[in-house]
Formats: structure tokens, sequence, C-alpha cells
């Protein structure tokens, strides 16, 4: 079936940015909302009136192509037509609650025609760290231990179990953190934690971490938890074989495996599951941000044995206030339908092939571009002040170069040296070529001023 969504979409600027409307209701915003707002929000300043597709048009009029992608949450493109349906009828029908609804069963159905391996029971809640912070309780009740194996770079959420396990300095000021936490080196071959090169270190990082737990932790582990590509680290995409070998240390502690897909499920790389990427079943799998579309759902899913220990298992044990909810659930049936019935998926694969190509040689012409990679449409490009030492560039010039992008109608993630591109995956090969033309704009300008000027 086609994708509904338009195709060749451009960027159409009508005021300077942000445009005066706009400038004044962020002003008055400012009054009332608590520090702390996304970033990029901050710093672009534009309010939205509307969206579609790859186009988010603020109040000014303004139209911009957007490739952050709500991080992973707009797989189906703004305002997918079929989606704003579904989500509308079943608003006029039922909301609330956690009786079973027909929408929750026929997205248990559907999702249980792209099941990985015996993951075919799911539990459902509403944010990502919600989710993770079950799959732990779940692996705890089910091992009868307690201790935690995450990775460097890790994301899993700012709960405070998910962020004992983050594997980087964001968490700096909220300890003391839950205990039994070990985080071992993720294969970011970029900047290899063993400062050693693959593929000659032999996986080295998989070593180091098993050595690791094996002098700290002994038989005491109940899961490592795994992005199967990182997402807030940078779209960081390890070797093949890391999850492969992950997988096996966890069979070695007893311990269990959850792949947490927050960002890699329903195709965003190219594959239904990250895991896939590796040929690997992990124990339980963490899903959330694209299969709602934009509703806030997420999930936990795993086997039917594991689904049944106690007290997770309990009537309540495992339930939320809006998990599986009748709204939540018809949103996860629509985006789920739309991803398999406009064949997201090989599109994902495709226009990331596409998108790749086209910046792969960003990395040869420009001083400042250390590495450009992507597997789906998860996308990367490091900018760093100089290749060989791949010092990254300072907050002052990746800030710079957001706001270069914006004023040129492309919101991104810029604003940090590792800089993460996930459009939506109904994305089209025009619209790629017109955001591509606008990154080599910017970037040639950041090449000609030179980095120190920025
Ligand atoms: C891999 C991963 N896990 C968990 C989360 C937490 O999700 P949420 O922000 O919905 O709590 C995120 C959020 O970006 C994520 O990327």
């Amino acid at each position: 079936m086609e994708i509904s969504q338009p195709i060749n979409q451009k960027v159409n600027l009508i005021t300077s940015i942000p445009g005066k409307k706009s400038q004044q209701m962020r002003n008055e915003e400012d009054l009332y909302i608590a520090d702390g707002l996304q970033g990029f929000a901050l710093m672009a300043g534009i309010v939205v009136e509307s969206a579609f597709g790859n186009i988010v048009k603020d109040v000014d009029g303004n139209e911009f192509l957007d490739i952050i992608g709500g991080i992973g949450v707009n797989g189906l493109g703004h305002s997918h037509p079929k989606f704003v349906k579904a989500i509308a009828e079943q608003v006029s029908k039922a909301s609330v609650g956690s009786f079973t609804s027909k929408a929750r069963l026929d997205f248990f159905k559907l999702i249980d025609t792209i099941k990985l391996g015996n993951l075919n029971r799911i539990q459902l809640y509403s944010s990502g760290s919600e989710a993770v912070e079950s799959a732990l309780r779940l692996a705890k009740n089910k091992t009868g231990k307690w201790e935690m194996v995450s990775f460097s770079g890790g994301f899993h959420g700012k709960t405070h179990g998910a962020l004992s396990l983050m594997g980087s300095d964001f968490k700096k000021s909220y300890g003391p953190y839950a205990p039994g936490v070990n985080i071992i080196p993720y294969a970011n071959c970029y900047r290899c934690p063993l400062n050693t090169a693959y593929p000659g270190c032999g996986m080295a990082c998989l070593e180091v971490g098993r050595a690791h737990l094996k002098a700290n932790v002994g038989s005491g582990v109940a899961a490592f938890i795994i992005e199967p590509v990182q997402g807030t680290a940078g779209n960081i995409i390890p070797p093949q074989e890391f999850l492969t070998g992950v997988k096996e240390i966890a069979q070695e502690f007893d311990a269990l495996l959850i792949s947490d897909e927050m960002i890699t499920g329903f195709g965003r790389t190219g594959t239904f599951w990250g895991a896939e990427q590796s040929g690997v079943i992990p124990d339980i799998m963490t899903i959330g941000k694209q299969f709602g579309g934009g509703f806030p759902i997420s999930g936990v899913v795993s086997t039917d044995e594991l689904v049944k220990v106690k007290p997770w298992g309990n009537p309540s044990g495992s339930s939320s206030s809006y998990g599986g909810n009748p709204l939540a659930s018809a949103a996860a049936l629509a985006a789920t339908n739309i991803i398999i019935e406009e064949n997201l998926v090989m599109n994902s694969k495709k226009m990331g092939a596409y998108f790749l190509e086209k910046i792969n040689p960003f990395a040869d012409r420009y001083s400042f571009v250390g590495e450009v990679r992507g597997i789906g449409l998860m996308l990367g490009i490091e900018m760093v002040k100089n290749k060989k030492t791949k010092e990254p560039l300072s907050k002052n010039a990746t800030n710079w170069i957001f706001k270069e992008f914006l004023n040129k109608g492309l919101l991104t993630m810029a604003y940090a040296s590792s800089f993460r591109i996930q459009p939506a995956m109904t994305i089209d090969h025009d619209t790629i070529d017109n955001i591509v033309e606008i990154m080599e704009k910017v970037f040639n300008t950041v090449e000609e001023k030179g980095i120190k000027e920025i």
C-alpha cells in the first residue's frame, strides 16, 4: 500500500526566525513553564501551529523540515491521516480505564504477527522510563537477584532505576543511585572506550565487561539492559556481533537480557526490531515511541513463562493508571497498522540507505566531520575539532550550527557534537534531497568560516 503522506516537502520561511508571534508566545510561556524543557525547543523559540509529514509549521506561517522527528517518536510523519481518524473515532467512544477494549485486543493480535521469537506477552504503560522500570522489576522477580548491568553511553530514562543505569554523566548530582549498578563498555567504535580499533580488537570491550563482572559481581546479576543501537549517545551502531556477545555473557551469568527498543523498535533501523540485526532474541523487550504515533504509550514484551512470575504477574502487579487504556490502544493499533500496511520498515531501510549515501561524502568533504554513520533511518554525524584527536566540537560551535540550520528552515539535533538524525519513516527521496541541500549549505558555511570563528 502507498504511503499516505505528502512527498517532496520543502522549507518555506516568510519571517525571520523565530517570528514575532512565536517570540511573543514563548515569552509569555516563559512566565509559567519550569526550567529544563528540551534544549532544541528552547533554542528554536518557535511555537507550533500544525505539522504534516516532515513539515512543522509555526504560528508565523513558516514551514520547517523536521529531522528531529520527536527523537524517534515520529515514525508515521506528523498528522498521518489514518492515525488522526483512528484517534478521533476512539476519543469519542471511550478513553479511560483498563478494561479490555476492541482496540487493545486488535493491537495485541496485530503485534503478535510481528513478534520477535517467543516474545508474545505484552503489558502496556505510558512512558519509556516506566516500561524500563517494569522490565527491571520483572527481571528481579524472575531471577531472585538484583544486580543490573548496563552500558557506557546508555540511556533508559530519568526515573530512579533507569537513571541509575545511565552510562553518561547526565545523572551526576542525582545520587545515591540504586544499588547493584554495573556499567560495562559499549562498542562505540568511533570513540572506542579501550582505544583499540575494530575488527582487530576482537571485540575486546566484551572481554573487559565479562572480566569486570566476574571480579565484581559473580552470580548476582539479574539482567543486562542494552540499546541495540544507542540513541541518546549519538545513534551509535555497534558491530553486529556485539549484541550476540552480550547475550552470551548474560547466559554465562544466568541473567536475563533486556533489549531496550524504545527507539530501535518498529522499523527505525530497517528491521522490525533492533535486536533482529544481530539475530538475537532477548528475554524482555521494552518498546515505546513510534508505536504510539505521538500518543504516550510504551510496553514490556516478554514470554509466556516470564510474565507469570509473582508478584509482577499478580492482579495489579504490573499495571498502571494509563497503560493500555482504550485511547492509547487505538493509537498503538493505528500506528502499528500503518507501519505494516504502508511498508514503513522497508521504507526506513531504503530511505535510510539513500540518506546515508547522500551524506557519507561529508566525512571527506568537511574538515569538521569525523564520521558519518547510519542504519535504517537512524543516522549520525560526528562533528569534531580535529579528525585525528576526535575532540568534539564545542557547545558554542554546535549551538551556532543548530541556529544556522534553523534559519534555513531545518529542525535538527545539531546542537550536540554527535548530531543525530531520525526523520519520519514515511520520508521520500525528494524530501531527503531537499534536506541534504540545506545540510550542504550550512556545512559549506561552517567550512568557509572555520570552526574557530563560529
Ligand atoms: C532507549 C530509551 N529508553 C528509554 C527512554 C525513556 O523514555 P521516556 O522519555 O518516554 O521515559 C528513552 C528516551 O529517549 C530511550 O531512548
